[in-house]
């Protein structure tokens, strides 16, 4: 019996008991290091991989609303193992970002700072990333419209629109609940449940898809269009919107106790998993309603995106934990699988294959992006995690 726990012990402290998987994404994301740095060299300040294209390593700079995932992914492999080489290359991903807490030209503060330095803070305590976060809120609230009832998406694109909101923009929204609750400032809190308010007006359609992009006006509030950018169609069920949607009105439930919020989230859920058009393996088609179905490409990010948050809404619906933590566990199954999991030393160490970006503007179709490793590491964490 001795010798018995003698060996766990060893076992834990060498290591050797750890997850295979684990193992596995370790020895990828030192390749993703590796090929980050090579391509990085000419490039300048364009270090943060987002995606693969034409066999070459894409990376963009710290305005680029992918840039905080790469960062975040580090902090969460240091989770997932407990191996300190990772935390100090999550901060080399997450420091060079602090400028973009000034950048009030974009609503995708979170996706940049809640990634690296969110979840750095949660991990490591250090003071200095809290007051980088706070300042971030207070710049990202500079973009809401007291007449809309929402933060403005984008600046781009005015031909089409004048105060568009897309439904990614709830993502945004934890940020601003973690600076209320850091504050006490309740101008973050209400900012953030206005805008989960309007959107869950203006955005849904009676079987609970969403729509991906609403234009407001800017003085009236009045709905203008109801339009998508990067799905098949402005009637259409764009997939990774839908997951937006249902990640971010988990969140918002669980930031808030507001009883409409877990409903929509369950009715969401309910529609993406009763969908005629769900693939067995859980791995959605990139828009619900592409004719070209079967035929069409997969989106592994919204999968991941949807893992995540079966695994957070699991924690908030006690009596239905079960049922939420399976259908987590089947995607990651699913994503764990060869099918797509790269190979190590392969995809220049990204780790899914088979997301799409934006297949109608022609960008990022049946490719590894970043988000969607991004959000399948989250997942594995929470999966690690879970009760
Ligand atoms: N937030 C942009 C996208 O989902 O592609």
């Amino acid at each position: 019996m001795y010798k018995y726990i003698l060996l766990l012990t060893a076992i834990s402290f060498f290591g050797f008991a750890q997850n295979p998987l684990y193992s596995k994404l370790e020895s990828q994301m030192d390749y993703a290091l590796r090929e980050a740095s090579i391509y990085a060299i000419p490039k300048g300040e364009k270090i943060y991989p987002r995606t693969v294209r034409n066999d070459s390593l894409i990376l963009v700079g710290s305005k680029d609303w992918c840039s905080g995932f790469f960062g975040g992914e580090l902090w969460y492999l240091y989770e997932l193992t407990g191996n300190k080489k990772w935390a100090a290359q999550a901060e080399n991903f997450t420091l060079p970002l602090e400028k973009e807490k000034m950048n009030a030209g974009t609503h995708d503060m979170g996706f940049k700072l809640f990634t690296g330095f969110g979840n750095g803070l949660r991990i490591t305590q250090n003071p200095a990333y809290r007051d980088i976060l706070i300042q971030a809120a207070r710049t990202n609230i500079k973009r809401f419209n007291p007449n809309t009832g929402v933060i403005r998406s984008w600046d781009h694109s005015r031909d089409k629109w004048v105060n568009p909101t897309i439904i990614d923009n709830m993502m945004n929204l934890e940020l601003l609940f973690w600076a209320f609750k850091e504050t006490k400032d309740s101008a973050f809190y209400k900012v953030a449940v206005s805008h989960a308010n309007t959107t869950m007006k203006n955005h849904f359609r009676p079987d609970f898809s969403s729509y991906h992009v609403i234009d407001y006006d800017p003085n009236t509030g009045k709905v203008l269009k109801k339009n998508t950018h990067q799905g098949a169609a402005h009637e259409s069920s764009w997939a990774r919107g839908q997951a937006w949607a249902l990640y971010g009105y988990t969140m918002c439930y669980r930031e808030t106790g507001k009883k409409e919020y877990l409903h929509l989230a369950e009715n969401i859920a309910q529609y993406l998993l009763k969908h005629p058009r769900m693939p067995q393996d859980l791995v959605p088609f990139w828009d619900y309603d592409d004719p070209k179905i079967p035929h069409a490409p997969r989106d592994a990010s919204a999968a991941a995106l949807m893992a995540s948050a079966f695994y957070d809404l699991a924690t908030l619906q006690p009596y239905k934990k079960v049922y939420y933590q399976n259908y987590a566990d089947q995607i990651l199954r699913s994503l764990s699988s060869p099918a797509y999991l790269a190979p190590v030393a392969s995809a220049h160490g990204m780790l899914l294959f088979h997301s799409t970006g934006g297949l109608p503007n022609g960008f990022e179709i049946d490719a590894p992006i970043v988000y969607a490793d991004y959000y399948f590491l989250e997942a594995l964490v929470r999966q690690k995690n879970k009760k």
